[in-house]
């Protein structure tokens, strides 16, 4: 071989290995990586947090009690479903302090007296409305419903025996002293639905059906009934404007 066939040779495999390498390097790029540079990533993909820091695993959204636990239509409560640990708040209540419906989980009771105590500072008097209902209560509630408007709009606002949220000992609606506006739309004008609208989350509540997203909760708006879910998540979805199914991406089951 002459002297200027071997240059070529040698030029051609320096070339061949600068584009191997080239192409290595490009794919190791491409890859997962399992080392320190996007470990950070993966870890968040896995917890799932938000830019704000929640960590959207914190709690589970399917197991029966859990903070987060979403129950709707599609995701009913486990047969004849009872909370442990039910108390009746210490506010003002629409009913005798003994009806089934005057009573709350003990943490969500506890944080019903701290935000009804703020609102009262700010001079607004917000009562308990109806809280825990069992299965046999809802079912009163909706077969009344049901006989008064016929099943179609009913089920628009009224939950089947089994999958009220009220039965989890969550939630409860919110009402006036008055009684105006008392489950109905109008109660986001008053004093009281504004003041719930402005500061239920930081006592960690949600309005849990809102406005204009019925096919995604699977109900009309409620600016009255409120969902216990902690500070944390409260917060993030009053200033996301979300659903707990949109948040979860639970969205596309309601019908
Ligand atoms: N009004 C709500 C949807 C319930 O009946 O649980
Ligand atoms: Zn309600």
């Amino acid at each position: 071989m002459s002297i200027r066939k071997r240059w070529i040779a040698i030029i051609i495999a320096l070339l061949l290995v600068g584009a191997i390498s080239l192409f290595v390097a490009s794919e190791q790029a491409n890859a997962p990586a399992s080392d320190g540079g996007n470990t950070e990533q993966l870890e968040a993909d896995e917890t799932q947090t938000t830019e704000t820091g929640l960590d959207k695993t914190k709690y589970s959204i399917d197991e029966p009690g859990s903070l987060w636990w979403i129950v709707s239509r599609e995701r009913p409560l486990p047969d004849g479903y009872e909370p442990s640990n039910l108390e009746v708040p210490d506010t003002q209540l629409r009913l005798a302090a003994t009806a089934e419906q005057m009573q709350l989980r003990g943490t969500v009771a506890t944080a019903t007296e701290a935000m009804f105590a703020a609102a009262q500072s700010d001079g607004i008097e917000l009562v308990f409305g109806s809280g825990y209902r069992s299965e046999s209560l809802q079912a009163q509630f909706y077969n009344s419903y049901v006989a008064r408007d016929g099943q179609e709009a009913a089920d628009r606002y009224s939950a089947h025996p089994g999958t009220s949220e009220h039965q989890t000992g969550l939630a409860f609606d919110v009402t006036s002293l008055s009684g105006a506006c008392h489950l109905e739309i109008c109660f986001e004008d008053l004093p009281e639905g504004q003041w719930v609208q402005d500061n239920a989350h930081d006592y960690g509540f949600i309005i849990r059906y809102l406005d204009g997203k019925e096919n995604i909760t699977g109900y009309q708006y409620e600016p009255w009934h409120l969902r216990y879910v902690g500070e944390e998540l409260a917060n993030e979805l009053h200033e996301n404007g979300q659903t707990m199914e949109e948040f979860f991406g639970l969205t596309g089951t309601a019908d």
